[in-house]
């Protein structure tokens, strides 16, 4: 059996660094209690870890009060919070089709049921939209642009300090989904004029599963589309409008705010610029490897500049999810393929009908070797898709 080689971090970082499971192991051993809701020591202790949390993640931002930094399940989660709690009838909201499925849809269903009014901006054929295509967009009536920082498809960074600047401008609400960029690229509230971030733990912050968040800048309120358990102020009957209890409902999953905390603390220690930099030079390879291939097709990846470590591509004449199979089976390759929950990019990419690519998603603990591996791979798999379709060829 050849060794696993895991390019799916797109979907989820794997492995995580060993200190983030030491660290979940002791905690929940030692503190997995139920904190904001007693004074015991340990009970303390543990409110405190998840307050830290607030506190690093704020910093990390570029946020000013780690009370508006709440936590959710994941991104998705995060990003109903946002769009169903900001929206209303009447409203208009501006877009991109760059978006996946954990904008798309609450956006879909805002305007289905919610009598809301949706603008997307495409991107072109370099993979970025174009920050002045937003204020042509702009009515009396728009109240949020949202926008996913960097693709969980074809890996473009978008230019969103310019596209906050209009938003700012022109006082419409910024929101952005860090989930494939946070723990890779700097973000910063305030240089990058964003108002509002939605973040999940389990990628390139090297959390586990289960937990999110989002932070929500000073001035702003969003209205509550929950209500629940907070931990204090029990007695009154409707759900806290302070934050982070605004956002919060119910137990938070600790032991998963206490992973973040590692992940992070894992990626603070390495540096982000080093992370990027060591991922971006296997994406380097893999595309310049592959690049002049005969029977596989690169999508967007000629000019690696404001990119992301997402790589995606096709062997001509295949279903993505067969070469999917034959990276599984035959060479122990865990990869993504499909429409990666984001079906407007392979509509413009021209991948849907097609039934979408193969993504690799690189990862801090991918290595040189990982990539020959894979660029192998691929190579024997497009000549194998050759013969067949010119058996005299071969
Ligand atoms: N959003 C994740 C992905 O792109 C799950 O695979």
């Amino acid at each position: 059996m050849k060794d696993f080689i895991y390019l799916d971090n797109g979907a989820t970082s794997f492995p995580k660094p060993e200190e983030v499971y030491t660290y979940m192991d002791q905690y929940y051993r030692r503190l997995g209690v139920n904190p904001g809701r007693s004074g015991y020591d340990i009970c303390m202790e543990a409110g405190e870890v998840v307050e830290d949390t607030r506190k690093t993640l704020t910093n990390f931002f570029n946020g000013t009060d780690p009370d508006r930094l709440c936590f959710s399940y994941n991104a998705t989660d995060a990003l109903n919070l946002i769009i169903f709690g900001i929206l209303q009838e009447g409203d208009h909201a501006i877009s991109t089709t760059i978006e996946h499925n954990s904008i798309l849809r609450p956006l879909y269903h805002q305007k289905k049921y919610g009598g809301v009014e949706v603008d997307y901006i495409p991107f072109d054929s370099k993979g970025f939209v174009n920050p002045d295509d937003f204020p042509k967009k702009f009515k009396t009536n728009t109240k949020l642009v949202i926008v996913n920082h960097a693709s969980n498809v074809i890996g473009t960074i978008q230019p969103i300090k310019e596209i906050g600047k209009y938003c700012q401008d022109h006082g419409i609400l910024f929101a952005i989904d860090v989930s494939q960029s946070a723990g890779k690229i700097p973000i910063d509230m305030e240089e990058q004029n964003i108002d509002i971030i939605a973040f999940t733990g389990h990628k390139s912050l090297l959390g586990p599963t289960g937990i999110g968040g989002l932070y929500v800048r000073e001035g702003i309120e969003i209205k509550h589309t929950r209500a629940g358990g907070t931990g204090v102020r029990s007695a009154v009957k409707t759900h806290l409008d302070e934050y982070p209890y605004r956002l919060e409902y119910g137990t938070l999953n600790t032991l998963g705010v206490a992973g973040l905390s590692a992940g992070l603390q894992w990626v603070l220690e390495q540096g982000l610029d080093n992370l990027h930099e060591h991922e971006m030079k296997l994406m380097s390879k893999l595309r310049d490897d592959l690049q002049d291939v005969e029977g596989v097709t690169l999508y967007v990846q000629d000019d690696l500049k404001d990119h992301i470590s997402i790589f995606l591509f096709n062997v001509d004449g295949m279903e993505a999810m067969n070469t999917g199979t034959i990276l599984d089976v035959d060479y122990n390759i865990a990869c993504r393929t499909g429409l990666h929950c984001a079906p407007l990019v392979h509509d413009q990419i021209g991948t849907s009908e097609i039934h979408g690519a193969v993504r690799f998603g690189i990862g801090p603990f991918n290595t040189e070797e990982h990539i020959q591996t894979a660029v192998q791979a691929i190579k024997d798999i497009a000549e194998m898709q050759k013969k067949i379709r010119n058996p005299r060829n071969g």
